[in-house]
C-alpha cells in the first residue's frame, strides 16, 4: 500500500487566484505526488477548481461534511454532494471543529453518514495536552471509541483512516512536534485501541497518520520506525515546494 499525505489548507488561501497558483505549484510536481496516496483538502469554496486541477495526480478531499444525509439544512454541504464533485475523503473531528463544540456523537455521525456515501473518514483524534500522568491515553482511548461508534466492524472499519493530531503540536514549527519515539508509542496504543474496537483484521487494515507541524526537516524522522502510514500536513501543504519536499521525505 501506498503511505498517504494528505494537505489541509484549512481555512487558506484567502483568494481564488492563490488558490489557482497553488493547485498550478502543485500540478508540476505531479510526478512525486503520484508515488503516494496525495489527498488535497482546500477550503470548501475551492473543491470545484481543485476538482478540475489535481485529478491526475492526487485525490480530492474536504474538511468537514454535515452529519446528515436527508434533511434540508440552509450552508450544509452533504456527503452525497461531495462525492458528486469528485471527492474521495473527508476530514472529520478535526480539533478545530471539536473546539467550536463538535462532540464524539457529532464526529461519529459525520462518520457514518461519509461511509454511506462511499467517502472515506479521515477520522481526527488528539489530547489537548500531553500531562505527564499520562491522562491523555484514557482520553485518547474514550475519543477513537465515541467518535467511531456505530462503524461497522466487517464492512466499513478497515475503510476509515485515523489521524492522531495531538493539539498542543499543532500549528508551531519542526522542532516543536511531536518525537519520534512518542510517536512510535502513541501509535502502538491507538492500534491496541482499535484492535479491541474492531478486531485484528480490520484494525491492521486502517492507516494511521501523524499530524502536527509536519515540516520538511522532520518529515523523514517521523516517518522511520514509527509505524505511521503517513502525514496531514497543515501549513506547510500551502506551499507547492513544502508539501514536495515532504513527499520526497516519505518516499526515502
Ligand atoms: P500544522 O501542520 O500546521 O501543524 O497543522 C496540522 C493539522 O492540523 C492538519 O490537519
Amino acid at each position: 500500500m501506498k503511505l498517504i499525505l494528505a494537505g489541509n489548507w484549512k481555512n487558506y488561501p484567502e483568494s481564488p487566484e492563490e488558490a489557482i497558483n497553488l493547485l498550478s505549484a502543485l500540478a508540476r510536481r505531479a510526478k512525486i505526488f503520484k508515488k503516494l496516496s496525495t489527498f488535497i483538502i482546500p477550503p470548501a469554496v475551492y473543491l470545484g477548481s481543485a476538482a478540475k486541477k489535481i485529478k491526475s495526480f492526487a485525490y480530492l478531499g474536504s474538511q468537514d461534511v454535515f452529519f446528515s444525509g436527508d434533511s434540508t439544512v440552509t450552508g450544509a454541504v452533504t456527503a452525497d454532494m461531495l462525492r458528486n464533485l469528485g471527492a474521495k475523503a473527508v476530514i472529520i473531528g478535526h480539533s478545530e471543529r471539536r473546539r467550536l463544540g463538535e462532540t464524539n456523537q457529532v464526529v461519529s455521525e459525520k462518520v457514518k453518514t461519509a461511509l454511506k456515501s462511499g467517502l472515506i473518514p479521515i477520522v481526527c483524534v488528539g489530547e489537548e495536552v500531553h500531562d505527564s500522568e499520562g491522562n491523555y491515553f484514557e482520553l485518547l482511548n474514550e475519543q477513537i471509541r465515541s467518535s467511531l461508534e456505530g462503524v461497522r466492524r466487517k464492512d466499513d472499519a478497515h475503510k476509515i483512516i485515523v489521524a492522531y493530531e495531538p493539539v498542543w503540536a499543532i500549528g508551531r514549527r519542526a522542532k516543536e512536534a511531536m518525537q519520534p519515539t512518542e510517536l512510535s508509542q502513541m501509535v502502538i496504543y491507538i492500534k491496541k485501541v482499535l484492535t479491541e474496537v474492531f478486531g485484528r483484521d480490520s484494525a491492521g487494515r486502517m492507516p494511521i497518520l501523524y499530524g502536527g507541524s509536519v515540516e520538511p526537516s522532520n518529515a523523514k524522522d517521523l516517518v522511520t520506525s514509527t509505524g505511521i502510514k503517513g502525514f496531514l500536513v497543515g501549513h506547510a501543504s500551502l506551499e507547492a515546494k513544502s508539501f514536495g519536499e515532504i513527499a520526497q521525505a516519505l518516499l526515502k
